[in-house]
Protein backbone atom coordinates (compact mmCIF):
# COMPACT_ATOMS: atom_id res chain seq x y z
CA UNK A 1 0.00 0.00 0.00
CA UNK A 2 1.23 3.13 -0.89
CA UNK A 3 2.37 5.85 1.65
CA UNK A 4 -0.45 8.12 2.36
CA UNK A 5 0.29 11.41 1.88
CA UNK A 6 -1.69 12.63 5.14
CA UNK A 7 -4.82 13.52 3.34
CA UNK A 8 -7.91 11.66 4.55
CA UNK A 9 -10.12 9.40 3.00
CA UNK A 10 -12.85 12.25 3.13
CA UNK A 11 -10.72 14.12 1.55
CA UNK A 12 -9.40 11.65 -1.21
CA UNK A 13 -13.22 11.00 -1.73
CA UNK A 14 -13.87 14.35 -2.48
CA UNK A 15 -11.50 14.91 -4.88
CA UNK A 16 -12.01 12.18 -6.35
CA UNK A 17 -15.30 12.72 -6.70
CA UNK A 18 -13.92 16.20 -8.40
CA UNK A 19 -11.71 14.98 -10.47
CA UNK A 20 -14.92 12.41 -11.31
CA UNK A 21 -17.14 15.55 -12.42
CA UNK A 22 -13.97 17.49 -14.13
CA UNK A 23 -13.76 14.72 -16.17
CA UNK A 24 -17.17 14.37 -16.28
CA UNK A 25 -17.64 18.17 -17.20
CA UNK A 26 -15.26 17.87 -19.66
CA UNK A 27 -16.53 15.42 -21.54
CA UNK A 28 -19.52 17.56 -21.66
CA UNK A 29 -17.62 20.49 -22.60
CA UNK A 30 -15.90 18.70 -25.28
CA UNK A 31 -18.79 16.93 -26.59
CA UNK A 32 -20.80 20.35 -26.69
CA UNK A 33 -17.90 22.42 -28.44
CA UNK A 34 -17.83 19.73 -31.30
CA UNK A 35 -21.56 19.86 -31.51
CA UNK A 36 -21.57 23.39 -31.99
CA UNK A 37 -18.36 23.85 -33.60
CA UNK A 38 -16.37 22.40 -35.64
CA UNK A 39 -18.29 18.97 -35.44
CA UNK A 40 -21.46 20.77 -36.36
CA UNK A 41 -19.45 22.84 -38.69
CA UNK A 42 -18.67 19.97 -40.84
CA UNK A 43 -22.21 18.85 -40.80
CA UNK A 44 -23.36 21.75 -42.27
CA UNK A 45 -20.53 22.04 -44.56
CA UNK A 46 -21.70 18.57 -45.68
CA UNK A 47 -25.26 19.88 -45.99
CA UNK A 48 -24.16 22.83 -48.06
CA UNK A 49 -22.52 20.71 -50.29
CA UNK A 50 -25.63 18.85 -50.64
CA UNK A 51 -27.82 21.24 -51.43
CA UNK A 52 -25.13 22.52 -53.75
CA UNK A 53 -25.22 19.16 -55.67
CA UNK A 54 -29.03 19.56 -55.83
CA UNK A 55 -28.56 23.37 -56.81
CA UNK A 56 -26.79 21.75 -59.86
CA UNK A 57 -28.90 18.75 -60.64
CA UNK A 58 -31.20 21.69 -61.16
CA UNK A 59 -33.44 20.04 -58.59
CA UNK A 60 -34.35 23.14 -56.39
CA UNK A 61 -37.20 22.27 -53.89
CA UNK A 62 -34.72 19.25 -52.91
CA UNK A 63 -31.84 22.07 -52.41
CA UNK A 64 -34.15 23.96 -50.38
CA UNK A 65 -35.12 21.14 -48.00
CA UNK A 66 -30.60 21.01 -47.50
CA UNK A 67 -30.22 24.36 -46.59
CA UNK A 68 -33.69 24.58 -44.96
CA UNK A 69 -32.54 21.38 -42.64
CA UNK A 70 -29.11 23.76 -42.27
CA UNK A 71 -30.50 26.35 -41.11
CA UNK A 72 -32.61 25.04 -38.39
CA UNK A 73 -29.43 23.05 -37.06
CA UNK A 74 -27.20 25.99 -36.63
CA UNK A 75 -26.84 27.31 -33.49
CA UNK A 76 -25.54 30.21 -31.33
CA UNK A 77 -22.10 29.23 -32.03
CA UNK A 78 -22.07 27.94 -35.57
CA UNK A 79 -19.43 28.97 -37.87
CA UNK A 80 -21.56 32.98 -39.26
CA UNK A 81 -20.42 32.54 -42.75
CA UNK A 82 -21.62 29.03 -43.13
CA UNK A 83 -25.03 30.33 -41.76
CA UNK A 84 -25.03 33.15 -44.33
CA UNK A 85 -24.22 30.86 -47.14
CA UNK A 86 -27.45 28.47 -45.80
CA UNK A 87 -29.73 31.88 -45.84
CA UNK A 88 -27.66 33.09 -49.70
CA UNK A 89 -28.27 29.78 -51.34
CA UNK A 90 -31.74 29.14 -50.10
CA UNK A 91 -32.36 32.45 -51.59
CA UNK A 92 -30.73 31.56 -55.00
CA UNK A 93 -33.48 28.14 -55.14
CA UNK A 94 -36.32 30.28 -53.64
CA UNK A 95 -35.68 32.21 -57.36
CA UNK A 96 -35.43 29.71 -59.31
CA UNK A 97 -38.92 28.34 -58.23
CA UNK A 98 -40.66 31.68 -58.28
CA UNK A 99 -40.95 31.75 -54.28
CA UNK A 100 -41.88 35.68 -53.53
CA UNK A 101 -39.59 38.25 -53.84
CA UNK A 102 -40.53 39.08 -50.26
CA UNK A 103 -39.11 35.43 -48.71
CA UNK A 104 -36.29 35.24 -51.25
CA UNK A 105 -35.42 39.26 -49.64
CA UNK A 106 -35.95 38.04 -46.04
CA UNK A 107 -33.34 35.05 -46.66
CA UNK A 108 -31.15 37.73 -48.32
CA UNK A 109 -31.54 40.03 -44.77
CA UNK A 110 -31.12 37.08 -42.51
CA UNK A 111 -27.91 36.31 -44.27
CA UNK A 112 -26.66 39.62 -43.54
CA UNK A 113 -28.04 39.64 -40.11
CA UNK A 114 -25.18 37.45 -39.26
CA UNK A 115 -22.68 38.05 -42.06
CA UNK A 116 -22.93 42.01 -42.45
CA UNK A 117 -19.90 41.55 -45.14
CA UNK A 118 -21.26 39.24 -47.90
CA UNK A 119 -21.81 40.63 -50.92
CA UNK A 120 -23.82 38.13 -52.60
CA UNK A 121 -26.09 38.75 -50.35
CA UNK A 122 -26.39 42.33 -50.78
CA UNK A 123 -26.40 41.60 -54.47
CA UNK A 124 -29.47 39.44 -54.29
CA UNK A 125 -31.39 41.81 -52.12
CA UNK A 126 -30.72 44.24 -54.23
CA UNK A 127 -32.56 42.23 -57.08
CA UNK A 128 -35.75 41.19 -54.95
CA UNK A 129 -35.80 44.68 -53.44
CA UNK A 130 -36.49 45.79 -57.07
CA UNK A 131 -38.53 43.36 -57.52
CA UNK A 132 -40.74 44.53 -55.01
CA UNK A 133 -40.45 48.32 -56.29
CA UNK A 134 -38.14 49.37 -53.94
CA UNK A 135 -35.36 50.97 -56.33
CA UNK A 136 -33.57 53.33 -53.99
CA UNK A 137 -33.22 51.05 -51.45
CA UNK A 138 -32.17 48.20 -54.12
CA UNK A 139 -29.44 50.73 -55.15
CA UNK A 140 -28.02 50.94 -51.83
CA UNK A 141 -27.68 47.22 -51.78
CA UNK A 142 -26.36 46.67 -55.06
CA UNK A 143 -23.18 49.83 -53.68
CA UNK A 144 -22.68 47.62 -50.84
CA UNK A 145 -22.09 44.68 -52.81
CA UNK A 146 -19.54 46.62 -55.00
CA UNK A 147 -17.86 47.68 -52.18
CA UNK A 148 -17.12 44.31 -50.83
CA UNK A 149 -16.80 42.68 -54.72
CA UNK A 150 -15.33 45.43 -57.35
CA UNK A 151 -15.90 42.00 -59.54
CA UNK A 152 -19.35 42.25 -59.25
CA UNK A 153 -19.31 45.16 -60.95
CA UNK A 154 -19.15 45.02 -64.09
CA UNK A 155 -21.38 42.05 -64.76
CA UNK A 156 -24.02 43.97 -63.20
CA UNK A 157 -23.85 47.34 -64.62
CA UNK A 158 -26.82 47.41 -66.41
CA UNK A 159 -28.97 46.42 -63.47
CA UNK A 160 -27.29 49.50 -61.94
CA UNK A 161 -28.10 51.95 -64.65
CA UNK A 162 -31.53 50.33 -64.63
CA UNK A 163 -31.75 51.85 -60.91
CA UNK A 164 -30.53 55.39 -61.60
CA UNK A 165 -33.02 55.97 -64.17
CA UNK A 166 -34.96 59.45 -63.34
CA UNK A 167 -38.56 59.51 -63.69
CA UNK A 168 -39.73 60.53 -67.14
CA UNK A 169 -39.08 63.93 -68.72
CA UNK A 170 -42.73 65.25 -68.32
CA UNK A 171 -42.39 66.11 -64.65
CA UNK A 172 -39.30 67.62 -64.57
CA UNK A 173 -38.53 70.79 -62.81
CA UNK A 174 -37.19 73.36 -65.43
CA UNK A 175 -37.10 76.92 -64.47
CA UNK A 176 -37.11 75.95 -60.91
CA UNK A 177 -34.27 74.23 -59.45
CA UNK A 178 -34.35 71.98 -56.37
CA UNK A 179 -35.33 73.69 -53.19
CA UNK A 180 -32.51 76.11 -52.68
CA UNK A 181 -32.18 78.52 -50.09
CA UNK A 182 -32.42 82.08 -50.77
CA UNK A 183 -28.51 83.08 -52.56
CA UNK A 184 -27.33 86.58 -51.99
CA UNK A 185 -26.86 88.48 -54.52
CA UNK A 186 -29.66 87.16 -56.34
CA UNK A 187 -26.98 85.28 -59.22
CA UNK A 188 -27.26 85.27 -62.65
CA UNK A 189 -26.23 82.64 -64.51
CA UNK A 190 -23.39 83.26 -66.62
CA UNK A 191 -23.74 80.15 -68.35
CA UNK A 192 -27.20 81.38 -69.89
CA UNK A 193 -26.13 84.42 -70.81
CA UNK A 194 -23.20 82.89 -72.25
CA UNK A 195 -24.91 81.27 -75.61
CA UNK A 196 -26.14 84.53 -76.23
CA UNK A 197 -22.90 86.07 -76.69
CA UNK A 198 -21.92 83.28 -78.60
CA UNK A 199 -23.77 84.31 -80.96
CA UNK A 200 -23.17 87.75 -80.97
CA UNK A 201 -22.20 87.45 -84.62
CA UNK A 202 -25.10 87.24 -86.30
CA UNK A 203 -26.86 89.36 -83.65
CA UNK A 204 -28.74 91.33 -82.24
CA UNK A 205 -29.90 94.57 -80.59
CA UNK A 206 -27.80 94.29 -77.99
CA UNK A 207 -24.65 93.95 -79.31
CA UNK A 208 -25.25 96.84 -81.87
CA UNK A 209 -26.18 99.16 -78.10
CA UNK A 210 -23.18 97.69 -76.27
CA UNK A 211 -21.22 99.42 -78.59
CA UNK A 212 -22.81 102.29 -79.42
CA UNK A 213 -26.10 103.96 -77.83
CA UNK A 214 -27.16 107.49 -78.72
CA UNK A 215 -30.71 108.03 -79.00
CA UNK A 216 -30.85 111.65 -79.74
CA UNK A 217 -32.57 113.05 -76.49
CA UNK A 218 -32.45 110.76 -73.43
CA UNK A 219 -35.47 109.72 -71.50
CA UNK A 220 -35.19 108.86 -67.91
CA UNK A 221 -35.86 105.42 -68.66
CA UNK A 222 -33.38 105.35 -71.84
CA UNK A 223 -30.69 106.40 -69.54
CA UNK A 224 -31.75 103.68 -67.39
CA UNK A 225 -31.45 101.51 -70.15
CA UNK A 226 -27.85 103.26 -71.28
CA UNK A 227 -26.38 102.36 -67.36
CA UNK A 228 -27.80 98.96 -67.63
CA UNK A 229 -25.51 98.80 -70.75
CA UNK A 230 -22.59 100.02 -68.78
CA UNK A 231 -23.68 97.46 -66.00
CA UNK A 232 -23.71 94.72 -68.47
CA UNK A 233 -20.31 95.05 -69.76
CA UNK A 234 -18.56 95.23 -66.20
CA UNK A 235 -20.32 91.86 -65.89
CA UNK A 236 -22.75 93.64 -63.13
CA UNK A 237 -25.24 91.26 -64.14
CA UNK A 238 -27.39 91.14 -60.61
CA UNK A 239 -28.00 95.23 -60.91
CA UNK A 240 -29.03 95.50 -64.06
CA UNK A 241 -32.67 93.72 -62.66
CA UNK A 242 -32.63 96.03 -59.77
CA UNK A 243 -32.09 99.18 -62.14
CA UNK A 244 -34.37 98.43 -64.76
CA UNK A 245 -37.66 98.02 -62.82
CA UNK A 246 -40.85 96.95 -64.21
CA UNK A 247 -42.04 100.31 -64.36
CA UNK A 248 -39.69 101.42 -67.10
CA UNK A 249 -41.06 101.69 -70.51
CA UNK A 250 -38.88 101.49 -72.77
CA UNK A 251 -38.68 98.86 -75.80
CA UNK A 252 -35.25 97.60 -75.68
CA UNK A 253 -34.82 98.61 -71.61
CA UNK A 254 -38.12 95.79 -70.87
CA UNK A 255 -36.82 93.23 -73.17
CA UNK A 256 -33.49 93.70 -71.39
CA UNK A 257 -35.11 93.59 -67.83
CA UNK A 258 -36.90 90.01 -69.22
CA UNK A 259 -33.64 89.36 -70.42
CA UNK A 260 -32.02 89.45 -67.01
CA UNK A 261 -35.01 87.54 -65.19
CA UNK A 262 -34.63 84.75 -67.70
CA UNK A 263 -30.82 84.38 -66.38
CA UNK A 264 -31.88 84.65 -62.33
CA UNK A 265 -32.61 82.49 -60.21
CA UNK A 266 -36.15 81.89 -60.62
CA UNK A 267 -36.89 82.14 -64.91
CA UNK A 268 -40.30 81.44 -64.38
CA UNK A 269 -40.60 85.13 -63.20
CA UNK A 270 -39.42 86.31 -67.00
CA UNK A 271 -42.19 84.24 -68.57
CA UNK A 272 -44.82 86.18 -66.27
CA UNK A 273 -43.22 89.43 -67.18
CA UNK A 274 -43.17 88.62 -70.51
CA UNK A 275 -46.52 87.41 -70.72
CA UNK A 276 -47.40 90.65 -69.05
CA UNK A 277 -45.86 92.78 -71.25
CA UNK A 278 -45.43 91.26 -74.23
CA UNK A 279 -48.16 92.90 -76.10
CA UNK A 280 -47.32 96.46 -75.10
CA UNK A 281 -43.44 95.51 -76.37
CA UNK A 282 -44.91 94.09 -79.57
CA UNK A 283 -46.70 97.56 -79.78
CA UNK A 284 -43.67 99.68 -79.04
CA UNK A 285 -41.78 97.68 -81.70
CA UNK A 286 -44.40 98.03 -84.06
CA UNK A 287 -44.03 102.12 -83.76
CA UNK A 288 -40.38 102.00 -84.17
CA UNK A 289 -39.98 104.51 -87.25
CA UNK A 290 -36.20 103.11 -87.63
CA UNK A 291 -36.26 100.01 -89.77
CA UNK A 292 -33.02 99.11 -89.32
CA UNK A 293 -33.94 99.89 -84.99
CA UNK A 294 -36.91 97.66 -85.72
CA UNK A 295 -35.47 94.66 -86.99
CA UNK A 296 -33.62 94.48 -83.99
CA UNK A 297 -35.50 95.08 -81.56
CA UNK A 298 -37.99 92.57 -82.94
CA UNK A 299 -35.30 89.93 -83.21
CA UNK A 300 -33.98 90.82 -79.37
CA UNK A 301 -37.37 90.33 -78.33
CA UNK A 302 -38.00 86.90 -80.28
CA UNK A 303 -34.50 85.59 -78.80
CA UNK A 304 -35.86 86.36 -75.28
CA UNK A 305 -38.72 84.16 -76.08
CA UNK A 306 -36.62 80.99 -77.15
CA UNK A 307 -34.49 81.52 -74.33
CA UNK A 308 -38.20 81.12 -72.22
CA UNK A 309 -38.79 77.81 -74.33
CA UNK A 310 -38.28 74.74 -72.14
CA UNK A 311 -39.35 71.88 -74.97
CA UNK A 312 -38.05 70.98 -78.09
CA UNK A 313 -41.30 71.06 -79.09
CA UNK A 314 -41.93 74.90 -78.26
CA UNK A 315 -38.95 76.00 -80.20
CA UNK A 316 -39.66 74.09 -83.49
CA UNK A 317 -43.41 75.23 -83.02
CA UNK A 318 -42.12 78.78 -82.81
CA UNK A 319 -39.41 78.69 -85.79
CA UNK A 320 -42.07 77.01 -87.98
CA UNK A 321 -44.45 79.99 -87.18
CA UNK A 322 -41.86 82.56 -88.85
CA UNK A 323 -42.39 83.90 -92.07
CA UNK A 324 -40.43 82.20 -94.83
CA UNK A 325 -39.70 85.42 -96.97
CA UNK A 326 -37.48 86.94 -94.10
CA UNK A 327 -33.88 85.00 -94.68
CA UNK A 328 -31.96 87.13 -92.47
CA UNK A 329 -34.46 86.36 -89.43
CA UNK A 330 -34.42 82.79 -90.21
CA UNK A 331 -31.38 82.50 -90.43
CA UNK A 332 -30.43 84.44 -87.00
CA UNK A 333 -33.37 82.72 -85.02
CA UNK A 334 -32.48 79.35 -86.25
CA UNK A 335 -28.70 79.61 -85.51
CA UNK A 336 -29.54 81.02 -81.88
CA UNK A 337 -31.96 78.18 -81.62
CA UNK A 338 -29.11 75.44 -82.24
CA UNK A 339 -26.99 77.22 -80.06
CA UNK A 340 -29.39 77.29 -77.68
CA UNK A 341 -30.82 73.69 -77.71
CA UNK A 342 -26.90 72.67 -78.21
CA UNK A 343 -26.22 73.92 -75.02
CA UNK A 344 -29.02 71.67 -73.45
CA UNK A 345 -31.22 74.39 -72.27
CA UNK A 346 -34.49 72.73 -74.11
CA UNK A 347 -35.79 68.95 -73.32
CA UNK A 348 -36.76 66.64 -75.91
CA UNK A 349 -39.94 65.23 -74.48
CA UNK A 350 -39.74 61.62 -76.20
CA UNK A 351 -36.30 60.83 -73.98
CA UNK A 352 -36.26 59.25 -71.34
CA UNK A 353 -32.51 59.13 -70.31
CA UNK A 354 -29.49 62.09 -69.79
CA UNK A 355 -27.51 60.35 -72.51
CA UNK A 356 -30.81 59.87 -75.22
CA UNK A 357 -31.15 63.71 -74.57
CA UNK A 358 -27.70 64.34 -75.06
CA UNK A 359 -27.81 62.59 -77.99
CA UNK A 360 -31.05 64.63 -79.18
CA UNK A 361 -29.71 67.87 -78.40
CA UNK A 362 -26.74 67.39 -81.06
CA UNK A 363 -28.95 66.07 -83.43
CA UNK A 364 -31.51 69.09 -82.98
CA UNK A 365 -28.73 71.33 -83.42
CA UNK A 366 -27.47 70.20 -85.84
CA UNK A 367 -30.70 70.10 -87.53
CA UNK A 368 -31.55 73.73 -86.93
CA UNK A 369 -27.99 74.91 -87.71
CA UNK A 370 -28.12 73.09 -91.33
CA UNK A 371 -31.69 75.20 -91.44
CA UNK A 372 -30.21 78.19 -90.54
CA UNK A 373 -27.07 77.90 -93.03
CA UNK A 374 -29.76 77.48 -95.74
CA UNK A 375 -30.99 80.82 -95.32
CA UNK A 376 -27.38 82.73 -94.50
CA UNK A 377 -23.53 81.92 -93.94
CA UNK A 378 -22.75 80.50 -90.65
CA UNK A 379 -20.16 82.84 -89.24
CA UNK A 380 -16.79 81.11 -88.34
CA UNK A 381 -17.66 80.68 -84.49
CA UNK A 382 -20.99 78.73 -85.69
CA UNK A 383 -18.81 76.57 -88.56
CA UNK A 384 -17.26 75.45 -85.59
CA UNK A 385 -20.15 74.15 -83.55
CA UNK A 386 -21.99 72.98 -87.11
CA UNK A 387 -17.88 70.78 -87.37
CA UNK A 388 -18.32 69.69 -83.72
CA UNK A 389 -21.77 68.89 -83.92
CA UNK A 390 -21.06 66.60 -87.10
CA UNK A 391 -18.77 65.22 -85.82
CA UNK A 392 -20.60 63.93 -82.48
CA UNK A 393 -23.01 62.57 -85.24
CA UNK A 394 -20.56 60.54 -87.22
CA UNK A 395 -20.98 56.87 -88.00
CA UNK A 396 -17.94 55.76 -89.76
CA UNK A 397 -14.31 56.25 -88.93
CA UNK A 398 -13.26 58.28 -92.38
CA UNK A 399 -16.05 60.58 -91.24
CA UNK A 400 -14.71 61.46 -87.62
CA UNK A 401 -11.02 62.05 -89.25
CA UNK A 402 -12.55 64.45 -92.13
CA UNK A 403 -14.19 66.37 -89.49
CA UNK A 404 -11.46 66.62 -87.03
CA UNK A 405 -9.49 67.55 -89.74
CA UNK A 406 -12.29 70.69 -90.62
CA UNK A 407 -12.51 71.61 -87.02
CA UNK A 408 -8.64 71.88 -86.92
CA UNK A 409 -8.06 73.78 -90.13
CA UNK A 410 -10.83 76.65 -88.48
CA UNK A 411 -8.94 76.70 -85.57
CA UNK A 412 -5.63 77.44 -87.17
CA UNK A 413 -7.32 80.19 -88.89
CA UNK A 414 -9.03 81.35 -85.60
CA UNK A 415 -7.50 80.76 -82.59
CA UNK A 416 -9.68 82.39 -80.69
CA UNK A 417 -10.76 80.92 -76.98
CA UNK A 418 -13.52 79.29 -77.83
CA UNK A 419 -12.20 77.36 -80.48
CA UNK A 420 -9.15 76.69 -78.87
CA UNK A 421 -11.76 74.96 -75.99
CA UNK A 422 -13.48 73.04 -78.41
CA UNK A 423 -11.00 71.87 -80.38
CA UNK A 424 -9.06 70.64 -76.73
CA UNK A 425 -12.60 68.90 -76.11
CA UNK A 426 -12.41 66.91 -79.16
CA UNK A 427 -8.70 65.78 -78.88
CA UNK A 428 -9.48 64.77 -75.46
CA UNK A 429 -12.45 62.66 -76.94
CA UNK A 430 -10.02 60.89 -79.20
CA UNK A 431 -7.17 60.48 -76.12
CA UNK A 432 -4.80 62.81 -77.17
CA UNK A 433 -4.85 63.97 -74.21
CA UNK A 434 -1.21 65.73 -75.41
CA UNK A 435 -2.22 67.72 -77.74
CA UNK A 436 -5.17 68.66 -75.87
CA UNK A 437 -2.65 69.75 -73.39
CA UNK A 438 -1.37 72.57 -75.70
CA UNK A 439 -4.08 74.04 -76.78
CA UNK A 440 -5.55 74.85 -73.61
CA UNK A 441 -2.39 76.47 -72.81
CA UNK A 442 -2.64 78.43 -75.40
CA UNK A 443 -6.10 79.65 -74.57
CA UNK A 444 -4.79 80.52 -71.23
CA UNK A 445 -3.22 83.11 -72.29
CA UNK A 446 -5.98 84.67 -73.92
CA UNK A 447 -7.73 87.08 -72.12
CA UNK A 448 -11.19 86.64 -72.49
CA UNK A 449 -14.64 87.08 -69.78
CA UNK A 450 -16.13 83.96 -70.60
CA UNK A 451 -15.49 80.81 -71.22
CA UNK A 452 -12.90 80.74 -68.33
CA UNK A 453 -14.62 77.96 -66.47
CA UNK A 454 -14.80 75.97 -69.75
CA UNK A 455 -10.97 76.11 -69.77
CA UNK A 456 -11.02 74.78 -66.01
CA UNK A 457 -13.26 72.24 -66.99
CA UNK A 458 -11.46 71.05 -69.78
CA UNK A 459 -8.15 70.54 -68.29
CA UNK A 460 -9.91 68.57 -65.16
CA UNK A 461 -10.10 66.09 -68.17
CA UNK A 462 -6.47 66.03 -68.59
CA UNK A 463 -6.50 64.07 -65.03
CA UNK A 464 -8.89 61.54 -65.35
CA UNK A 465 -5.96 58.96 -66.07
CA UNK A 466 -4.17 59.87 -63.07
CA UNK A 467 -3.53 57.92 -60.11
CA UNK A 468 -6.68 58.42 -58.12
CA UNK A 469 -5.42 60.24 -55.52
CA UNK A 470 -3.82 62.97 -57.37
CA UNK A 471 -7.19 63.09 -59.63
CA UNK A 472 -9.15 63.98 -56.89
CA UNK A 473 -7.13 66.81 -55.95
CA UNK A 474 -6.05 67.98 -59.37
CA UNK A 475 -9.82 67.65 -60.20
CA UNK A 476 -10.88 69.63 -57.17
CA UNK A 477 -8.10 72.36 -57.82
CA UNK A 478 -9.84 73.00 -61.42
CA UNK A 479 -13.45 73.37 -59.87
CA UNK A 480 -11.90 75.69 -57.31
CA UNK A 481 -10.48 77.75 -60.04
CA UNK A 482 -14.29 77.37 -62.25
CA UNK A 483 -15.76 79.12 -59.23
CA UNK A 484 -13.49 81.80 -58.59
CA UNK A 485 -14.56 83.38 -61.80
CA UNK A 486 -18.20 81.73 -61.53
CA UNK A 487 -19.48 80.85 -58.44
CA UNK A 488 -22.92 79.88 -59.75
CA UNK A 489 -21.33 77.49 -63.21
CA UNK A 490 -23.01 74.54 -62.53
CA UNK A 491 -20.63 72.39 -65.04
CA UNK A 492 -17.74 73.49 -61.51
CA UNK A 493 -19.98 72.28 -59.21
CA UNK A 494 -20.52 69.06 -60.77
CA UNK A 495 -16.52 68.68 -61.20
CA UNK A 496 -16.40 69.65 -57.09
CA UNK A 497 -18.75 66.76 -56.92
CA UNK A 498 -16.42 64.65 -58.97
CA UNK A 499 -13.34 65.83 -56.84
CA UNK A 500 -14.87 64.65 -53.90
CA UNK A 501 -16.05 61.49 -55.34
CA UNK A 502 -13.56 58.39 -56.28
CA UNK A 503 -14.60 55.77 -57.85
CA UNK A 504 -15.90 53.37 -54.51
CA UNK A 505 -19.20 52.85 -54.57
CA UNK A 506 -19.51 54.20 -51.01
CA UNK A 507 -18.89 57.39 -50.09
CA UNK A 508 -17.75 58.40 -46.19
CA UNK A 509 -19.35 61.10 -44.38
CA UNK A 510 -17.13 64.10 -44.72
CA UNK A 511 -17.46 63.74 -48.88
CA UNK A 512 -21.45 63.23 -48.59
CA UNK A 513 -21.80 66.34 -47.20
CA UNK A 514 -19.79 68.37 -49.78
CA UNK A 515 -20.76 66.56 -52.49
CA UNK A 516 -24.54 67.37 -51.58
CA UNK A 517 -23.99 70.72 -51.50
CA UNK A 518 -21.79 70.70 -54.85
CA UNK A 519 -25.24 68.91 -56.30
CA UNK A 520 -27.39 72.11 -54.73
CA UNK A 521 -25.23 74.36 -55.87
CA UNK A 522 -25.36 72.72 -59.47
CA UNK A 523 -28.79 72.62 -59.61
CA UNK A 524 -29.44 76.24 -59.36
CA UNK A 525 -28.64 76.79 -62.59
CA UNK A 526 -28.10 73.61 -64.57
CA UNK A 527 -29.43 73.68 -68.02
CA UNK A 528 -32.64 71.31 -68.21
CA UNK A 529 -30.79 68.58 -69.51
CA UNK A 530 -28.19 68.44 -66.66
CA UNK A 531 -30.92 68.85 -64.40
CA UNK A 532 -32.02 65.69 -65.69
CA UNK A 533 -27.95 64.32 -64.26
CA UNK A 534 -28.22 65.95 -61.29
CA UNK A 535 -31.67 64.33 -60.22
CA UNK A 536 -29.52 60.91 -60.50
CA UNK A 537 -26.87 62.16 -58.67
CA UNK A 538 -28.82 62.63 -55.66
CA UNK A 539 -30.29 58.88 -55.23
CA UNK A 540 -26.86 58.02 -55.90
CA UNK A 541 -25.06 59.47 -53.40
CA UNK A 542 -28.17 58.21 -50.90
CA UNK A 543 -27.28 55.06 -51.64
CA UNK A 544 -23.30 55.31 -51.48
CA UNK A 545 -24.35 56.53 -47.93
CA UNK A 546 -26.23 54.00 -47.05
CA UNK A 547 -23.96 51.54 -48.54
CA UNK A 548 -21.33 52.89 -46.37
CA UNK A 549 -23.27 52.73 -42.99
CA UNK A 550 -24.15 49.17 -43.67
CA UNK A 551 -20.72 48.25 -43.90
CA UNK A 552 -19.67 50.32 -40.96
CA UNK A 553 -17.64 52.84 -43.16
CA UNK A 554 -19.11 55.92 -43.11
C1 LIG B 1 -16.40 29.29 -41.76
O1 LIG B 1 -16.92 28.77 -42.96
C2 LIG B 1 -16.36 29.28 -44.13
C3 LIG B 1 -17.12 28.70 -45.31
O2 LIG B 1 -17.10 27.33 -45.33
C4 LIG B 1 -14.88 28.97 -44.17
O3 LIG B 1 -14.31 29.51 -45.34
C5 LIG B 1 -14.23 29.58 -42.96
O4 LIG B 1 -12.88 29.23 -42.94
C6 LIG B 1 -14.91 29.09 -41.70
N1 LIG B 1 -14.39 29.84 -40.58
C7 LIG B 1 -13.94 29.24 -39.47
C8 LIG B 1 -13.46 30.14 -38.38
O5 LIG B 1 -13.94 28.04 -39.36
C1 LIG C 1 -19.99 77.21 -67.21
O1 LIG C 1 -19.87 75.89 -67.64
C2 LIG C 1 -20.15 75.61 -68.98
C3 LIG C 1 -19.94 74.17 -69.23
O2 LIG C 1 -21.09 73.57 -69.56
C4 LIG C 1 -19.32 76.43 -69.87
O3 LIG C 1 -19.64 76.16 -71.21
C5 LIG C 1 -19.48 77.84 -69.56
O4 LIG C 1 -18.59 78.57 -70.33
C6 LIG C 1 -19.22 78.14 -68.10
N1 LIG C 1 -19.52 79.51 -67.79
C7 LIG C 1 -18.78 80.53 -68.13
C8 LIG C 1 -19.21 81.85 -67.71
O5 LIG C 1 -17.77 80.42 -68.77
Amino acid sequence: MPETTGISDQTKKVLIGVAAAATVAGVGYMAYKSLSGSDLDSDLETIKSLGNLKFKEKNYEEAIKEFTRGIEKAGPNTNNTLVAMLYQNRAACREKVGHTSFDILNDCLAALKVDKKYAKAYLRAAKALNDIGKKQDALAYLLAAFTLDSNLNKANFEFFGKLLTVEPLSDCFIGKPLKIEEVKPAPVALFRIQQWCDTWDVLDLFKTDLTKFEPDVLSEDQKQYQLALELFKKGKYEEIINLLTAENNYAPAMIFRGKMLSYSMDPNEATRYVDKNGARINEMIGNEENEERKKLMRDAFDVLKIELMYTMEAVDKFLQSLPTDDKERLFKLNSFAAVFVYNGCVLDTTCSSHEEQMMADTNNANRLLEEAAKHGTLTPHLTMIAAFLKLCTCEDYGDVHRRIREMEELTEQRSTHFNLILMAKVYMMTNNAESSEKLLNEAAKIKTRYLVPSRHLQTADLHVHKPEDERLRLTTASANAALEVDPYNFSAHVLHLLGTNGPEPYIKKSNYDQAMESIRKAALFAPPRELLMLKRMIPLMNAKKRAAEMLDMY
